[in-house]
């Protein structure tokens, strides 16, 4: 079904604050989340909202944190989470680093000790609507083999970059280092469909087409992708002193134990480099350049990165933003949760 974007941010909000989020966590949250499904990126949008329901109400994220903000430099900082909510962190810490990166040049802000934080594209877009360079970059929970590898040591990893142009339009980055998310074996389990070959392996490290068999993801492009997971991992983990690798915590286990996880936010001013009206005229001029190459066959157009986003986002204005019935009705109900995600992780012992 297709509700609007304000019906959807008020269920969303309602829902988290009536599981313990604070009013101002909760609004925050329901922006990042809407933010994703009026982007068409529903697998981190409402179908979360369950899930972060049950972590909040079994006490898994700290619904009183003390949010801290440590300058460590005169262009770093660590934002202290203290196991609060994700996206509310995350968005503060990088109003920080743009304040910082406004008077200076560029910032870096840490943020640690904090749950997941979704779709990290919020926060890089965040920066470009500020017209600075927005760079982020976040661990997730073990699932994804290192190039060569039988067993899980790093999470999907994503990273995010966005910088601004001429007008209201982006360049927008937002991926996870793997081929494709977990999200999408579900599917194929749903569906008792078999995969490609290349987006995962079973227990023995060797690639599978059968969805039940998984084991863990294959990073993008081989030791490529790994060592991108990798870097996203020393940025947003030891760099901040956190648990990296396969210590990082699960996202379905311990759902009554704050997370911890890690998140870089790197901000760079273009008023600092080449001026700020020649840097957003060359970055509307790539955009206009790229959509101006000539398709492959099977392409009507070339986007820039982002814009399939941005279509998206027109598309769901128009005639609401599609949400899943089960979804719609669990947000509407008065359940908070079904106690149906401890332990779903599939590579919980
Ligand atoms: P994706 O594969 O859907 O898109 C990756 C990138 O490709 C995006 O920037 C998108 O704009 C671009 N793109 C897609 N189609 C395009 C086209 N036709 N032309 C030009 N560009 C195009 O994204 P993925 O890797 O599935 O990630 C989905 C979301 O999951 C992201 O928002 C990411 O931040 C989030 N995520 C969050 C994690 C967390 O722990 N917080 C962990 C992993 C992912």
């Amino acid at each position: 079904m297709r509700i609007t974007k304000e019906q959807l941010k008020s269920l969303i909000k309602n829902k988290l604050h009536r599981a313990g989020l604070k009013e101002d966590h909760a609004e925050i949250a329901a922006d990042v989340l809407v933010f994703a499904d009026e982007r068409g990126i529903h697998s981190h949008g409402a179908m979360r909202v369950e899930y972060y329901a049950e972590r909040i109400a079994k006490g898994g994220i700290n619904t009183n944190p003390v949010f801290k903000i440590e300058k460590t430099g005169p262009c770093t900082a660590i934002f202290h989470g203290d196991g609060g909510n994700g996206h509310a962190a995350a968005k503060m810490a990088m109003d920080e680093a743009i304040k910082m990166a406004k008077e200076n040049g560029v910032a870096i802000v840490g943020v640690r000790d904090i749950s997941h934080s979704g779709a990290i594209s919020y926060f890089t877009n965040q920066a470009a609507k500020e017209h600075v360079i927005g760079f982020s970059v976040c661990q997730s929970d073990p699932m994804v083999v290192p190039f060569g590898g039988a067993e899980p040591y790093y999470g999907t990893n994503p990273i995010a970059f966005a910088a601004p142009s001429n007008d209201e339009k982006m360049l927008s980055l937002d991926m996870a280092t793997t081929v494709q998310a977990w999200g999408k074996i579900l599917h194929a389990r749903s569906k008792n469909e078999s995969i490609p070959d290349t987006w995962a392996v079973d227990r023995n490290g060797e690639p599978t087409t059968n969805p039940f068999d998984v084991n863990a993801l294959l990073p993008i492009a081989g030791p490529k992708g790994y060592g991108l997971a990798m870097t996203v991992d020393v940025l947003s983990g030891i760099l901040l002193g956190l648990p990296f690798g396969n210590k990082v915590s699960s996202m379905y286990e311990n759902l009554s134990e704050y997370r911890h996880l890690g998140q870089l936010h790197i901000v760079i001013n273009p008023a600092f480099f080449t001026g700020l009206t020649q840097f957003k005229q060359d970055i509307s001029t790539s955009m206009q350049d790229l959509n101006a190459i000539k398709p492959a066959p099977g392409f009507s157009k070339v986007l820039f990165p982002g814009e399939n986003n941005d279509i998206v986002i027109a598309e769901y204005k128009e005639k609401g933003i599609e949400i899943v019935d089960e979804i719609y009705k669990y947000l509407i109900s008065d359940t908070i949760h079904n106690n149906q995600y401890d332990h779903k992780n599939p590579f919980a012992k």
